[in-house]
């Protein structure tokens, strides 16, 4: 059997899971401050050296910012900024900085795509702050293709964040990030475990997954004839898209993230990637975890 091995996207550890409860197979919650800081030491001590927080995301940047004051190294951060209107960007940037305990945020994004199209006058301040050194990059986080497209198309973008996994796949985003890497775009891609919806047993979704089992059972035979984990499996498809720069991962616990270091180190039969190419969710509105509710 071939087996594919690709050349390894950076990892960025995601901290949504440590300011909030979050995930569809969650069933420890938020864990504690102390859980979090381990986490993160052990993010150190794997070579993990950025983290994708936002002011969004409860706790976790209060937490991120004790933990730098604790110890002498500080991570690089990227932060995401939500619904302000231009004059108050500055103001809100330091208060993130302040609550980090870091001097720049590595590259600050536009949380919602909405405010990007309803506030044009932000991406102008925003490139006043990266030019002041304030922020090292601009970024945007979409969900649709026709978001991506735009995000392609704006010249002041530098980096774009998008789902990518076994279900929001290649047959979904066809030639969009080739497109984004011509235009020099950085691509960073999270949930990649769709929430943990890969870990959970078929069988056991809530009714308005139901149209995503066939989807789901069809991935876990995949996984089963290849004698591959689903961790694994989600990871190295990732690992396998050249475009890909960095791969955003959630985790709840330390375990889970040596596991998926672990897991992206390992070889991916190549024979197994088309066959995930092909798998076409027609219900594309639940790719995403806010319709789920
Ligand atoms: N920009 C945005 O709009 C946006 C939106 C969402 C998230 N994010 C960022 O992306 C990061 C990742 O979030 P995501 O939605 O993309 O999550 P994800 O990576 O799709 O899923 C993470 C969840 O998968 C489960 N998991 C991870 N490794 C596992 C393993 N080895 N075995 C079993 N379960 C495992 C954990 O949940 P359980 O243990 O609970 O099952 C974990 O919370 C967040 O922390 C956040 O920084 C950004």
């Amino acid at each position: 059997m071939m087996n594919h091995t690709p050349s390894i996207p950076s990892v960025v550890l995601g901290t949504v899971q440590f300011g909030m409860s979050y995930g569809i197979n969650n069933a420890t919650g938020q864990p504690s401050a102390e859980e979090v800081y381990a986490i993160l030491d052990d993010a150190r001590k794997l070579g993990i050296q950025t983290l994708d927080t936002a002011g969004a995301y409860g706790s976790a940047q209060e937490l991120i910012g004790n933990y730098h004051r604790m110890n002498n190294q500080t991570f690089q951060v990227n932060s995401k900024f939500k619904g302000t209107d231009a004059s108050s960007l500055r103001k809100e940037l330091e208060q993130c900085l302040h609550t980090l305990h870091i001097n720049a945020v590595k590259t600050y994004f536009f949380h919602s795509f909405s405010d990007y199209i309803t506030t044009p006058s932000l991406l102008y301040h925003l490139t006043q702050l990266r030019e002041q050194k304030l922020i090292g990059s601009i970024g945007i986080s979409v969900y649709s293709n026709e978001e991506l497209r735009q995000a392609i198309a704006e010249p002041e973008i530098d980096t774009i964040q998008l789902p990518f996994n076994l279900l929001d796949n290649v047959s979904k985003r066809g030639t969009l990030l080739k497109e984004a890497k011509e235009k020099g775009k950085k691509i960073q891609v999270r949930s990649i475990f769709l929430q943990g919806l890969f870990f959970k047993d078929p069988h056991t979704l809530p009714p308005v997954l139901f149209p995503l089992k066939s989807y789901l059972e069809t991935l876990h035979y995949i996984a089963k004839v290849h004698t591959i984990g689903m961790e694994t499996m989600c990871l190295q498809y990732v690992c396998a898209q050249q475009e890909i720069d960095e791969l955003i991962i959630g985790v709840d616990t330390s375990q889970q993230l040596h596991r998926n270091l672990e897991a992206i180190q390992e070889n991916c039969p190549a024979s197994l990637l088309p066959l995930i190419d092909k798998v076409d969710v027609h219900e594309n509105n639940l790719l995403y975890p806010y319709n789920w509710k």
